[in-house]
């Protein structure tokens, strides 16, 4: 197979998740790509980024402004990009981007909008009217992390579900560094859309099967937090399964799990820690009563860079937008989870009435 000469990336964003995750993960696998410029909005943050980044990346240029945006759109031999910008309204700049036909990797976090999902509709037709269509992936790292990968497999143990819950106590505090990022507050869900869509990519990642329906009931008891703080959820899958999401902002004693029961035995996935590191611990609890457990460490945002990078250079070799992306990356799956959560919001709106679940 032809080797493709490796990509040459920029970075939109310079903030905390840029600062703390992208620079150290896209360290581990910097011989796959060049890191050619990082830009903000600013030139002090776009600097201070650049400092970190130097380390791994000597030769990163930082780009700022209006200006720098531009120079990035016209440098042809930067063929992805990826944005990690705050807020709302980055699905626009990940438009420009594309019709400038640039690659583009986008947070998940930075997809919702507005809960009415018409801005993601017309940004979903704008983007297939593209040809040929650069790759348009969204991060969502549960995809990739090992945990979900593993036990996905391990569904075929456990028999036919009988019930599925997640349960999510958080502990978003004054303490956490996205506390207070003020565009977590600014939007309809708050934390709860921001936090919990990856929680529910996780469920999607295990049992394999749309949720349909769902019918929550929302509040707000911490009024530090953005409304709604908690939301109790059913959830219908489109097979006939079902089982209930919970999910607390902050708690005091944080929790996450997700837990299958089957016929035949029962299959459990809980994020803790093992030798010093974070991860998922997968149980598989077998019809003789035993269980089996295995610790995966978190990898998955590694993961998912290695493979948007790689997809991107076998597109470029392509050129004729015949490439077929990794299809945990594709927009639709992100948009697939956001979908869930904004029917568990407008069910909460409604006193928990049943809402459908939209088809991406
Ligand atoms: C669908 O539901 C049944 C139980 O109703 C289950 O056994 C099966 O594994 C589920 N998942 C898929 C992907 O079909
Ligand atoms: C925030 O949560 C963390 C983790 O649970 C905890 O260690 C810390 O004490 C909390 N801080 C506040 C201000 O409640
Ligand atoms: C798995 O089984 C062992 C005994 O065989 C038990 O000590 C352990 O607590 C079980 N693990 C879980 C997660 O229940």
């Amino acid at each position: 197979m032809e080797q493709p000469p490796p990509p040459q990336i920029a970075i939109l964003g310079a903030g905390i998740f840029v600062r703390n995750t992208y620079i150290p993960r896209l360290a581990e696998i910097s011989n796959l790509f060049v890191l050619r410029a990082i830009w903000s909005r600013s030139e002090e943050s776009a600097r201070g980024a650049v400092e970190i980044a130097k380390k791994f990346f000597p030769n990163v240029e930082c780009k700022w402004g209006e200006a720098g945006l531009n120079e990035i759109i016209q440098d042809a031999s930067i063929i992805g990009v990826a944005v990690v910008l705050a807020g709302q309204a980055q699905v626009d700049m990940s438009l420009r981007l594309l019709k400038s036909g640039k690659h583009v990797l986008q947070e998940i976090d930075n997809w919702f909008t507005n809960s009415a999902g018409t801005e993601l509709n017309t940004a979903i037709s704008s983007y297939n009217s593209l040809k040929p269509a650069p790759i348009w992936a969204v991060a969502e790292n549960y995809r990739f992390e090992p945990a979900f990968v593993e036990g996905k497999k391990l569904m075929a143990e456990i028999g036919d579900i009988i019930n599925i819950h997640v349960i999510i106590e958080g502990s978003m505090n004054s303490s956490n560094p996205y506390f207070s990022s003020s565009w977590r507050r600014d939007f309809v869900g708050g934390f709860i859309l921001d936090m919990g869509v990856h929680f529910i990519s996780g469920l999607r990642m295990l049992v394999g099967c749309e949720i349909t329906s769902v019918s929550a009931i929302t509040s707000h008891v911490d009024t530090t937090l953005p409304a709604p703080d908690h939301i109790s959820s059913t959830i219908q899958l489109e097979n006939g399964s079902s089982g209930v999401f919970v999910m607390v902002v902050s708690s005091r004693s944080p929790k996450v799990l997700w837990r299958i029961v089957g016929l035949k035995g029962t299959l459990q996935v809980e994020r803790g820690s093992k030798d010093g590191k974070h991860g998922y611990t997968v149980v598989l609890f077998t019809a003789d009563g035993q269980n089996k457990s295995w610790f995966y460490p978190f990898s998955g945002v590694t993961e998912e860079l290695k493979t948007f990078v790689s997809d991107i250079s076998q597109a470029n070799l392509k050129k004729d937008g015949s490439h077929q992306v990794e299809p945990r990356i594709s927009f639709l799956e992100g948009a697939r989870d956001v979908a869930v959560l904004d029917a568990m919001l407008e069910s909460g709106k409604r006193q928990g009435a049943a809402v459908q679940v939209k088809k991406f």
